[in-house]
């Protein structure tokens, strides 16, 4: 199938090879403001260039969804037109730069039927797909704690310098994303409080402290730093994830489980056991990251049905790290959350 990208920057530069790789997806054309830069890209990939999604949507008979690798603030002016064209589209995380956004896309997608999905990539790979496995076998039984820490110093220029908040909103959502969809905690309230050490490269808050409360009455403690000066952790973070029967260590790629019975530490099907703990072997994948993203993408297309990171549902990823940033801004206020419902009535 055919694909447009819409979106040419830092990270979009990236995708480019990324649609290359695909199994599933060739590049049609590209988009960008900066119509030097689209013609350069077009001419190299020998494709049409496109100075806005509306001139691309004139062509739309020549291609099948559109990729959306703008600034979070434009992702509806972009994916909107082409949702109500009927053009499929992968959207780059958050889902918008706000709710009102993220309900005109919701809107924009139930209006024509088109799949309208995030590209949550941080969900597709091999150590959280293997988190997720253990949490959904029960094999750490009910989860009630999980403590995160994610610890970078990114050397980041562009949008993110500007940002009020740069942690919660560019990095976070992809750990609150993870939250739901890997360790599957729906928050029901979150408090939070950010700061800015002298030494950061951001303008706003690079490090914060957040507190979530799950519908189940779990809780998750979250403690990063974009400005941090101590030891590193991967992308994913440090995860400590705490149920009734033991616990799962996920970090660096690794995952580990510690039981809480003696008995149970002698065998589990696809770990090894080094003094007491298990060490688990990783679930396959056959693509993972941002292919594993355009993978879904090509099957719900394809199949009609929504993904797992389906705008209606990702929304709620987004309303997860609004609030968080608002209870930061109130320093440390609690923010109560609406359920998916709630927000969804609000479309009308
Ligand atoms: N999933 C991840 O791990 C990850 C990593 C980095 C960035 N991102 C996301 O990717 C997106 C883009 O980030 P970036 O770092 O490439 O930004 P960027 O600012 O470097 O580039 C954005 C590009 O979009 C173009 N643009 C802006 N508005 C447009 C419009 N209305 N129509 C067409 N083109 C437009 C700009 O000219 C620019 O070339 C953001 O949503 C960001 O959150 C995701």
């Amino acid at each position: 199938m055919k694909i447009i990208q819409v979106g040419l920057g830092a990270w979009g530069a990236s995708w480019l090879t990324v649609v290359q790789q695909s199994a599933s997806w060739e590049l049609a054309g590209v988009v960008d403001v900066d119509s030097a830069a689209a013609e350069r890209v077009a001419k190299s990939y020998g494709v049409r260039a496109y100075r806005d999604i509306e001139h691309a949507l004139e062509d739309k008979a020549n291609f099948d969804a559109v990729l959306v690798i703008v600034p979070p603030e434009y992702h509806a002016a972009v994916a909107v037109p082409a949702l109500k064209a009927g053009i499929p589209a992968l959207i780059e995380k958050p889902l918008a730069g706000n709710l009102t956004d993220a309900l005109s896309i919701i809107d924009a997608a139930d209006h024509s039927g088109a799949i309208a999905m995030v590209s949550q990539n941080y969900r597709y790979k091999r150590a959280p797909r293997t988190v997720q496995r253990l949490i959904n076998e029960g094999v750490i039984g009910e989860v009630q704690q999980i403590f995160i820490n994610y610890q970078k110093n990114p050397p980041f220029d562009g949008f993110r310098l500007t940002m009020d908040e740069p942690l919660i909103v560019d990095a976070m959502i992809h750990h609150i994303d993870q939250i739901r969809g890997i360790a599957g905690v729906e928050a029901v309230s979150v408090r939070a409080n950010s700061w800015n050490p002298s030494w950061s490269r951001f303008a706003g808050n690079a490090s914060a402290v957040v507190q979530i409360e799950g519908s189940n009455g779990a809780k998750v403690i979250y403690t990063g730093s974009w400005a941090s000066q101590g030891e590193q952790t991967s992308w994913d973070g440090d995860w400590e994830i705490h149920g009734t029967k033991g616990s799962i260590s996920w970090k660096n790629n690794t995952v580990q489980i510690r039981f809480q019975s003696l008995f149970d530490t002698v065998f589990l099907a696809g770990a090894t056991e080094h003094s007491g703990v298990m060490h688990v072997d990783l679930d396959d994948l056959e693509v993972e990251e941002r292919l594993g993203t355009l993978a879904a993408f090509s099957e719900a297309v394809t199949s009609g049905v929504r993904p797992e990171t389906d705008v209606r549902d990702n929304i709620l990823s987004l309303q997860l790290v609004v609030a968080t940033a608002e209870s930061a801004k109130k320093d440390g206020e609690i923010v109560r959350l609406s359920s998916v419902d709630e927000l969804l009535t609000s479309v009308g």
